[in-house]
């Protein structure tokens, strides 16, 4: 029986040794320890036994449960140790590795033109300044010398919220005013102010009720035309290159005395005449002047220690002009093309 007992042990020992198999050991669990396995039916055999022969019996069976049971055990550990190293090692991540490169969003054009000419002005030394889109009538209008019934206005045709006195801002200009009345030292201004502006317009591929401008004031002692137009020529040629000339147009604006349209000499015929320029050579960017003194004095500004210029710039213009967008609703559908990295919409 001893012997029968440890041939077993041997024999369950040799193929536990050779198995490499999570199944095959589950295999040999069953061959041995299962309802009718082989070491089960030798406990059967022990209550036929006697007494005697059954406790010597008993501490054998004992002994070889024990000791194939924790060869097994040890056996499974193994074989888990391996199968989980050899996971390890399959979906090993080298952590030195760059990662994956996660393209970020850019600026759409108009945001991007923005910021562009925000920098240029930042290096000549003008602030950005920003101001409310729901706006008073006094600031929007009244202080930059356009009373109430003014025919100029007509030309603004404005979303009035409350009465006649608060309204969607129809221009920029009402920033200078703001920042002039704010200005209590009443000290020189160099300002630009980019923002959304609102007009009653029916939306076309040049008409938008919504659109941005960009404002642009700088108050000093002995401000000239010449200073304007030196400002104008390097906005242009930063905007539309080297090669591009600029001229003023003489025009009207009740805020600006006297008033111009700014013109630059056509990016894409060099003035030749093309459908850009309209066959002129030239193409109108904004209009601008010098401020007008009533407006000065509006804001508190001596008109006789102090002049300036102002400016504002249509921002879809510009970029319709820069980067050749046809029809200014582009700027507002969320295509992904429109954005300063893609300029070939
Ligand atoms: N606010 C004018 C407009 O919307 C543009 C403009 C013209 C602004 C002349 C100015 C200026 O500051 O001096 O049509």
């Amino acid at each position: 029986m001893k012997e029968k007992v440890n041939e077993l042990k041997q024999e369950v020992l040799k193929k536990i040794e050779n198995i490499n198999d999570l199944n095959s050991l589950q295999n040999i669990k069953t061959e041995y320890f299962g309802k009718k396995g082989k070491i089960t039916e030798l406990s059967s055999i022990l209550k036929e036994l006697d007494a005697s022969q059954k406790k010597e019996f008993g501490m054998l069976l004992n002994e070889i449960k024990t000791y194939v049971t924790s060869s097994i055990d040890s056996k499974q550990k193994e074989i888990e140790n391996r199968i989980l190293d050899e996971k390890l090692e399959k979906e090993r991540i080298d952590v030195t590795l760059p990662g994956t490169v996660i393209k970020n969003g850019s600026p759409n054009m108009l945001e991007g033109l923005i910021e562009d000419l925000e920098e240029l002005f930042i290096g000549l030394g003008y602030d950005v300044v920003e101001g409310p889109e729901v706006e008073k009538d006094l600031y929007n209008f009244e202080l930059l010398n356009l009373p109430k019934g003014h025919p100029a206005r007509d030309a603004q045709d404005t979303f009035y919220i409350k009465n006649d006195e608060i309204l969607l801002r129809s221009q920029t200009s009402p920033v200078q005013v703001r920042t002039m009345l704010e200005n209590t030292e009443k000290s020189p201004i160099r300002i630009i102010c980019p923002g959304k502006t609102y007009r009653r317009d029916d939306d076309d591929a040049t008409h938008s009720h919504q659109f941005t401008q960009m404002e642009g004031l700088l108050i000093d002692k002995n401000i000239s035309l010449a200073d304007l137009k030196g400002t104008f020529d390097i906005i242009a040629k930063h905007l539309f290159g080297d090669k591009v000339e600029t001229r003023f147009r003489s025009s009207f604006y009740p805020f600006t005395e006297p008033s111009v349209e700014l013109d630059v000499s056509c990016f894409n015929c060099g003035g030749k005449g093309c459908n850009i320029c309209k066959n002129t050579g030239w193409i109108t960017v904004g209009g601008a002047g010098m401020v007008h003194p009533k407006v000065l004095t509006n804001c508190g500004y001596d008109p006789d220690l102090m002049s300036g210029f102002a400016f504002g710039f249509g921002v879809e213009r510009l970029a319709m002009l820069k980067y050749g967008v046809t029809d200014v609703r582009t700027f507002y559908t969320n295509d992904l093309r429109v954005n300063s990295d893609r300029k070939d919409v």
